[in-house]
């Protein structure tokens, strides 16, 4: 069972170590889709309502255990700050004796920011030190970071086996949400596929097969499955260290009778740029310079009558690079067709840049069935898999 918020007798005076996924997408205004900050509110108003004191960690990016400015959490601790109505005081640490210092002032009801975890290469590594000195911050640890359970890191896993350790409001509610989705979905089952996170997702990719319908693929994804499949891609990113994973799949697909559908035209230009000159190509055609920056017409039109025959679809990644207006066709047809579903059909949408697509579409969560706030955390939840930061949580 699931230790949950109800479960702890006494907030008044505790200090509390929250770990949420502040992972959002940043830019020089600030944050661009504060969709993951919000969620957490329930559970941070529950706890300041209760008068803990409460210590905010999170990781944003993969800066590799290295101080990275752009990284820092100042633009974060801003966007909390104006959602909370309520000051935020960012530490410039997130461990050592500063830190300790300032949470041993801290009063009832008041809240902190520690600065990105990952800043830190003992956090990835969960190294059992580092634990310890983030575990001496806190009375009680309460993890509201479900698109983080997927990693065993020091502020997921390692403090839950230090503090008595709680599931968040949000974490509680994707557990409820995406459970029934391991075995009672209606079928066919579609899921698609994209974004950028290309070696994450060929991983995940797998071990859907035999359980999903149809996989639909797009993205910068696809681009490696075309490469793999000897189509001259010009100068699409890819990655060419997975060239041989992507051609054991599809072949794995093949034998487990697993349909896979790639792109079979593209939208393609030279540059990329709001005012970029492109074409809507069918593969034979790409060559030289040009890059794939979403899928074509003829694959959007195909993507959309898969998805509307289905009964269950899950999505996650855009389908080409969206925050361009030239190239964001394909991810909006696939947004548009699934929000239009509901009632009919289960649609479970979840990734970062998934649910920053969507406010960019104008389209409201309320529109699908479930919008996770996890990426992998959700692929990997959906397959089965025990995810490291949940299991701690269960008695
Ligand atoms: C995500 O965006 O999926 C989570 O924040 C996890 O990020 P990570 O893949 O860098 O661990």
């Amino acid at each position: 069972m699931l230790r949950t918020l109800k479960h702890i007798k006494n907030l008044k005076g505790k200090r509390v170590l929250l770990r949420v996924d502040f992972n959002v997408p940043i830019d020089k205004r600030g944050v661009t889709d504060d969709t993951r900050i919000r969620e957490t509110l329930p559970t941070i108003k529950f706890l300041l309502r209760k008068k803990a004191k409460v210590i905010v960690m999170t990781h944003l990016g993969r800066p590799e255990g290295h101080v990275v400015d752009s990284l820092k959490l100042d633009a974060v601790a801003a966007c909390l700050k104006k959602l909370l109505g309520k000051k935020v005081e960012k530490l410039h640490n997130c461990v050592g004796k500063a830190v300790e210092a300032a949470v041993k002032k801290m009063k009832e009801g008041e809240i902190f920011l520690l600065e990105n975890i990952r800043f830190h290469p003992e956090e990835e590594a969960c190294d059992p030190k580092f634990v310890k000195a983030l575990a001496k911050l806190g009375d009680i640890f309460v993890n509201d970071a479900f698109a983080a359970c997927h990693r065993k890191h020091a502020s997921v896993y390692g403090v839950a086996k230090h503090l008595p350790a709680y599931a968040g409001f949000l974490v509680e509610r994707e557990i409820k949400f995406l459970t029934p989705l391991l075995s009672k979905f209606a079928k066919p089952l579609t899921l698609v596929v994209g974004g950028a996170k290309v070696d994450t997702k060929i991983g995940l990719l797998k071990n859907f097969f035999g359980k999903a319908d149809y996989i639909l693929i797009g993205g910068a994804l696809a681009n490696t499955f075309l490469a793999a499949e000897g189509f001259d891609i010009g100068k699409s990113l890819f990655e060419p260290n997975k060239l041989e994973t992507a051609r054991e799949l599809l072949m794995l697909a093949e034998k487990r009778g697993q349909h896979i559908v790639l792109p079979h035209d593209a939208i393609v230009a030279d540059e990329v740029t709001e005012y970029a000159k492109t074409l809507d190509l069918p593969l034979e055609d790409i060559e030289g310079n040009m890059k794939i920056l979403d899928v074509g017409s003829k694959t959007r039109g195909h993507f959309t009558d898969i998805i509307k025959a289905s009964k269950t679809v899950i999505w996650n990644g855009p389908m080409g690079l969206y925050e361009f207006t030239p190239f964001a066709s394909g991810t909006k047809a696939v947004a548009q067709t699934l929000a239009g579903l509901k009632g009919k059909t289960k649609t479970y949408v979840g990734g970062g840049d998934t649910i920053d697509a969507l406010k960019r579409c104008n389209i409201q969560p309320k529109k699908f069935t479930f919008v996770s706030t996890g990426g992998g955390a959700m692929l990997e939840f959906l397959e089965g898999k025990k995810l490291p930061g949940i299991e701690v949580l269960m008695r």
